[in-house]
């Protein structure tokens, strides 16, 4: 599989990926970005119809869909590798120990929030408007290069500086170009941060649970190459839109098929975000 990748910048595999990981040789990865279902207890479903199951019953057996494949996950990242783990409060806390034991505490490096602002609000509690998303080194030598976004405070406005582990980052509109109609599709802005701070130019991406795919054009618009698994064949077929449809970039909007608007939107690079200094 991997020997695919030689020779193209991206590559999909459809399955269960505790199956398809078992092919993927030893420290051969630069950087993990998984984000799987987050036991919502709901089938995920988007505007168009589009849906994936996000129901596992008690958080044991949440626990047990996620350990082995955290395991393979492990086994595969190269020494100067990272993982990514996109979560959030139904899960989050069970994952962060998770990820010690699998890992190594010592290896934790971030807690970073994706703050994205859209949603409703409880009568009975603080808007959740987070998720969390844990990065930890496979050793104390992975690659990393901080991410620089506009400084807001008075003192050092105009300038750049360094990216704070909250990342104040709109979620994706139900009028955005990017979108594909893939339940709980993430932000390009977001992947494109992610992989150029985690992973070096030449590197290879492994997205498990890629859905439509967001990670791999990330990575290959900035030159990485991407891997990309998933479970639902529908998903991969807008993956493979997406990615194809970047080699279409010059056509006019009005004759693209929307994923390959939304490629064209993917393309844009990352944008400026609003950090607080
Ligand atoms: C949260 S979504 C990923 C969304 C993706 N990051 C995006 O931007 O579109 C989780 C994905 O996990 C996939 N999935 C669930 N169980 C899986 C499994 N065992 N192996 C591979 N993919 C799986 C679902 O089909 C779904 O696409």
């Amino acid at each position: 599989m991997m020997n695919a990748l030689d020779s193209a910048p991206w590559l999909l595999r459809h399955g269960d990926c505790i199956d398809v990981l078992k092919e993927i040789p030893d420290a051969s990865i630069d950087l993990v970005y998984l984000d799987p279902p987050f036991n919502s207890g709901s089938e995920r479903r988007g505007r168009t119809g589009l849906h994936f199951a996000d129901r596992f019953g008690d958080i044991a057996a949440y626990r047990a869909f996620l350990a082995p494949r955290l395991q393979e996950l492990f086994r595969v990242l190269r020494p100067t590798g990272s993982i990514l783990v996109h979560v959030d409060w139904h899960t989050s806390h069970h994952v962060r120990l998770m990820l010690d034991e699998i890992f190594g505490s010592e290896n934790f490096v971030n807690h970073l929030i994706w703050s994205y602002g859209l949603g409703g609000s409880g009568p009975r509690s603080f808007a959740r408007k987070h998720d969390d998303i844990f990065l930890y080194g496979r050793t104390d030598d992975y690659w990393f290069q901080p991410p620089m976004v506009p400084a807001r405070s008075a003192r050092l406005r105009g300038r750049m500086k360094k990216a704070t582990d909250v990342l104040d980052i709109a979620s994706i509109n139900n009028m955005a170009f990017e979108r594909t109609g893939w339940p709980t599709q993430k932000p390009i802005a977001l992947l494109n941060m992610l992989v150029r701070a985690c992973c070096a130019p030449g590197g290879t991406v492994l997205d498990p649970t890629c859905g439509s795919g967001t990670t791999l054009v990330a990575a290959v618009n900035a030159q990485r190459r991407a891997l990309g698994i998933d479970i639902s064949a529908a998903a991969l077929a807008i993956a493979t839109s997406r990615l194809e449809g970047s080699a279409a970039l010059n056509a006019t909007a009005d004759s693209m098929p929307r994923a390959v608007r939304s490629a064209r939107r993917d393309r844009q690079g990352p944008e400026p975000l609003a950090q607080s200094a």
